[in-house]
Formats: C-alpha cells, structure tokens, sequence
C-alpha cells in the first residue's frame, strides 16, 4: 500500500473553507496541507492557486522559502539530530553518520520506503539531554552511536 496520501479535491476545499479562502491565510493554509499530506503536493497547490486566484509560481515561491514546507514526500517519521554547541561537542556528528549509515540516507533526505526522514536541528533548548535525537516529538537524550539502531527499531513498525 503506496504511503503517499492520494489527494482528495475535497479536502483542500474543506481546508480552504476553514480559512475562508483568504488570500492573507496562504501560510496557515499551506501548513495545513502539509499537515494533511507531510507535504505540498501538486495536485493539492493547483487547487489552491485556482481557488485564491494566484499564479501556481507564487505558492512555489512561498513553499521554498520557509524551510519547513517540504515539496517532497516526507517520511511517516521524522528523525532531527541536533549539532548544536552541546550536542556537537558530546558526539552528535558521529551520530548522525550513524544514522545515515543505517537508514542509507543522507541529512536532509527521507528514505525509499518513506519511513525515515533525516534532518539536523540546532539546540532545542534541551541540552542538559546533550547528544540529544528527537523522532517526532520523543526526546532520546543522552544518545550513543550504538543505541542508533535501537531507536529506529521503536518506530520501523509503527
Ligand atoms: S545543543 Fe542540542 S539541545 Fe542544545
């Protein structure tokens, strides 16, 4: 079963209804179907320039310039490695290769089966935690190399 949510026309309407297709509510509509959909499909976006009336060049333009819009599929977990200062200097670095090593991706990247995606944070304000990795919103502090393969083990199935 594909992982990518199909795009229904009918819930983006229901999205933009909920913002009463106002042009000045183009962000929080974005982030909505990226809530929807852990991503800006196009399909989703071509509705959305129809119905506010705006070139589809203008959505694109607004989805690359916040870092947290993705254009891309994301996977149904998301893994952040921080390098902040505490973080880098108690071995954040090594972990993150360990991660891209097991998941084959780099930083940045979501793996092939949409499980995964990788990115890096600077500090969450947790560094007492340091070196900390968060997957969706569980803090895994104190994080060693070899506890890597353990952590990814907790979401693989879920
Ligand atoms: S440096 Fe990682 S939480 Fe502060």
């Amino acid at each position: 079963m594909s992982k990518i949510k199909e795009v229904r026309p009918e819930k983006v309407a229901e999205i933009l209804e909920s913002f009463e297709h106002r042009v000045d509510s183009l962000i929080m509509i974005l982030q909505d179907i990226q809530e929807e959909y852990r991503y800006l499909p196009e399909d989703a976006l071509r509705i959305v320039a129809d119905d506010l009336d705006l070139p589809l060049s203008q959505l694109y333009e607004v989805a690359t310039f916040y870092r947290s819009f993705s254009l891309e599929p994301r996977g149904t977990h998301e893994v952040k490695v921080c390098l902040g200062t505490a973080c880098h200097l108690r071995g954040g670095p090594m972990i993150l290769e360990n991660f891209e090593r097991v998941l084959g991706v780099k930083a940045g990247q979501t793996t092939p089966d949409l499980d995964f995606t990788l990115e890096t944070v600077n500090c969450v304000g947790a560094c007492a935690l340091a070196p900390l990795v968060l997957v969706d919103s569980d803090y895994h502090g104190e994080t060693r190399p070899s506890k890597v393969k353990d952590i990814l083990g907790k979401y693989s199935q879920k």
